[in-house]
């Protein structure tokens, strides 16, 4: 297994690597560089990268790979909302390309303490960055019963939204709920069957997530910044992973379109392969979407 496979593998590589076109001399931006797969792509043909990730230990594991031209690789902790500051920092405009690969990593997933996970016993926090304060911990045990409904229907469409929230306020009356088994089991007593192959408090989790990390905001407020980093005939490329964060990307892309700045590379999101699916499950829900600066 590679260095970059037990980090996390990365999804829509041929497909992003295909589109970014990476060769000799050009720039890109990877936003959520993670375990650093798709910026290796990029490094490896020659591109110079500015690699950014909130999470310290993503930029840790990236300065820990010697697989990557280091010499053109440039690591940045910090939100990708502060893309323009940080690209300025390093002058780096008129780029060739921007990816966006959104959502966690596998290594946060897996790292029990860091509490994303349905499956694994943790804390329940799920702060993708150290200089967050709020965790879900506080929001699960500080939120009144209509506020956690309406966060898990507003970010994760979750149907028995009002059910769980009742069932939260009901068992953190008796203890407070702080890790990740608690939350998961509860949401589990509440569906009493388990349908399909998701885990029954995936869209609980995936809400909680998203709220502590304000995830739409942070990609509604960047996806412009990043765009006028472009140079014409740069491109942009987002890979999402749900409903939400598709529909600011898709209608992100459909205003530049409307603006005559753009033009869509994919006419229609592309999605892994059967196979990618089967070897990588994180690449299920995946749609990567592409679009070409104009102007
Ligand atoms: C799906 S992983 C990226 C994996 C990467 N493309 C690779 O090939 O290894 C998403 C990464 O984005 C980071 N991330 C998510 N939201 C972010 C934000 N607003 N600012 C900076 N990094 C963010 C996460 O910490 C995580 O490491």
């Amino acid at each position: 297994m590679s260095l970059s496979n037990s980090f996390h593998q990365p999804v829509l590589v041929t497909e992003v690597t295909a589109l970014l076109q990476p060769e000799v001399g050009k720039r890109y931006i990877d936003a959520t560089i993670g375990g650093g797969g798709h910026s290796q792509e990029l490094l490896s043909r020659g591109a110079g990268v500015l690699g950014i990730d909130q999470d310290p230990a993503a930029i840790d594991y990236v300065k820990e790979r010697d697989d990557l031209n280091h010499e053109r690789l440039i690591l940045v902790c910090d939100n990708f909302s502060q893309i323009d500051e940080v690209a300025k920092r390093y002058d780096f405009k008129d780029l060739d390309g921007v990816l966006f690969d959104l959502g966690v990593s596998s290594f946060q997933l897996e790292t029990a303490e860091r509490g994303f996970s349905l499956y694994r016993e943790g804390p329940l926090d799920m702060r993708m960055s150290s200089t967050l304060t709020v965790t879900a911990k506080d929001l699960v045990n500080g939120l009144g019963k209509k506020e956690l409904t309406y966060l898990f229907r507003k970010y994760s469409q979750e149907p028995k939204a009002t059910q769980i929230a009742q069932e939260i306020v009901d068992k953190r009356r008796k203890e407070p709920i702080t890790t990740t088994q608690q939350l998961a089991s509860l949401v589990e007593r509440v569906y009493r069957i388990r349908r399909g192959r998701l885990h029954p408090a995936t869209k609980v989790f995936q809400a909680l997530r998203m709220a502590v990390n304000d995830e739409m905001n942070s990609l509604r407020e960047t996806l412009p910044k990043a765009w006028s980093l472009l140079k014409r005939g740069g491109r942009m490329v987002v890979i999402s992973f749900h409903e939400g964060e598709a529909r600011v990307v898709k209608q992100t892309f459909q205003d530049w379109i409307g603006e005559e700045k753009g033009k869509l590379v994919t006419p229609k999101p592309l999605s892994p392969s059967e196979e990618e699916k089967r070897f990588n499950i994180r690449a299920r829900s995946a749609q990567l979407r592409c679009i070409e600066k104009i102007i």
